[in-house]
């Protein structure tokens, strides 16, 4: 373990100045910081807390919360969090459990009696008061989210865990390693993409081609702008970009451990410092055709009845939702629809109308939660739909669901006529 730089104010921290919440969460930071060679501590702007569903934190983790609230720790920085297993206004009428929403409403609580906001959603950058700026260095954990911190926005975060992100927030500080670093996020695989790319589905087929070629790596997108559309100006709506990228990020993270990548001509680092982000060594890979990925992401082709329809993963941006209320304006619904959200998307998204003609439909649209951290098998879901890639691999796996992949257009048109559109391949776009 290397030796860590710490100023007069952090060491005191960590001799217990502020009591012993404090004292434990410097431990935490520094011990880190020592594990992995960082040369000192960075403050941080904004922390994101993931892990929050009871679903994973269990009664040991509600306890281990509790105690750091009761031992005095309080974040010193603005410190969000990421979905909780159920929506914790709604959770009755929803058809959650007692036994699960009591322990997840505390949870809740210790949290916040330590200072952090309870958004209870993957995506701060589409909240206009979290959204970061090119070279913040924040602490994020949402997996996800930190994609898109690092790539997207050119901010810099590792990929934290619940607990290491909690003591920074306590602190304001991260060890500065990783992705902290200009020398850790040059591209270590140039990624040539030659098939069409139509669709937020597509980009999430591609996460999975690269994602799993890539693992921990930083992939050098070459060619891909030229799917996307611009970004929007207020970024935090989404936009069709946005909402490709928010895909493509997620499913990196997923189906691999990709914490960075870059767009030629693109997105901010790229922009700046061209092809001098390329290391020397990296590897080249080519994408020719996305039917691979369709054929393991949709999972479970015999299956077209299906219990829940979900879409916004990540959490659905303004954008997403009107695409949605576009769609199902007027129709009636035969499958139970989920658009999951945060508070904060759904209040924008409700001052225009679109929340009421979702809900006229038949839809729901849920903040605070998603399919994959709330208790889904208990409400009786089995079979499940989404355009989503990261749903895709997560929902199977945490919640043992049968699962379709397919567009916006092919879930919401399940959700219209009550059974999956398509059968044999030609649902695929
Ligand atoms: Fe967010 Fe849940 Fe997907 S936390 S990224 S909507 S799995």
């Amino acid at each position: 373990m290397s030796d860590i730089s710490l100023t007069p104010e952090e060491r005191a921290l960590l001799e217990g100045a502020e009591g012993p919440g404090v004292r434990r969460a410097m431990e935490i930071v520094v011990t880190l910081g020592r594990i992995y060679g960082a040369p000192d501590l960075v403050p941080v702007k904004h922390v994101q807390i993931a892990g929050v569903s009871y679903k994973n934190l269990g009664d040991a983790g509600v306890a281990f919360l509790h105690e750091w609230a009761e031992a005095g720790a309080r974040v010193r920085v603005p410190t969000t969090l990421n979905p909780a297993g159920m929506e914790l206004d709604r959770w009755q009428s929803m058809g959650f459990r007692p036994e699960f929403a009591r322990p997840q409403l505390a949870a809740v609580a210790a949290f916040v009696r330590m200072g952090v906001t309870a958004t209870m959603s993957c995506t701060p950058y589409l909240m206009p008061e979290f959204a970061p700026a090119r070279g913040d260095h924040l602490a994020w954990a949402e997996s996800s989210a930190v994609v898109w911190a690092n790539s997207v926005v050119g901010a810099y975060t590792n990929r934290e865990g619940g607990p290491s992100a909690l003591a920074a927030a306590i602190v304001g500080r991260t060890a500065r390693y990783g992705y902290h670093l200009e020398e850790n996020r040059r591209a270590t695989h140039v990624v040539e993409v030659r098939c069409p790319l139509r669709s937020v589905a597509d980009f999430g087929a591609l996460s999975y081609l690269v994602g799993k070629q890539v693992g921990d790596g930083v992939p050098y997108f070459a060619d891909l702008a030229r799917w996307l559309p611009p970004l929007p100006e207020d970024v935090t709506l989404g936009g069709e970009a946005g909402d490709r990228l928010k895909t493509l990020g997620a499913g990196l993270a997923a189906y691999g451990a990709v914490a960075l990548y870059h767009i030629a001509g693109y997105t901010p680092e790229a922009q700046e410092v061209g092809e001098r982000l390329i290391a020397p060594e990296a590897r080249r890979l080519v994408v020719d055709d996305l039917t691979p990925a369709y054929r393991v992401m949709d999972a479970n082709p015999e299956t077209t009845e299906l219990d829940l329809v979900t879409i916004g993963c990540p959490h659905a941006s303004y954008s997403e939702l009107a695409r949605v209320a576009a769609r199902l304006r007027g129709e009636r619904l035969r499958t139970r629809l989920w658009v999951t959200t945060s508070q904060i998307t759904r209040a924008r998204a409700a001052a225009d109308g679109l929340i009421r003609i979702i809900e006229e439909a038949g839809g729901e649209v849920v903040a605070d939660t998603c399919a994959v951290v709330a208790p889904v098998r208990s409400l009786g879901i089995r079979r499940m739909a989404t355009n989503a890639g990261k749903m895709a691999c997560y929902a199977p796996m945490h919640s043992g669901v049968h699962m379709r992949f397919g567009t916006l257009e092919q879930c919401l048109e399940a959700a219209i006529r009550g059974y999956w559109v398509g059968a044999e391949g030609e649902t695929r776009p």
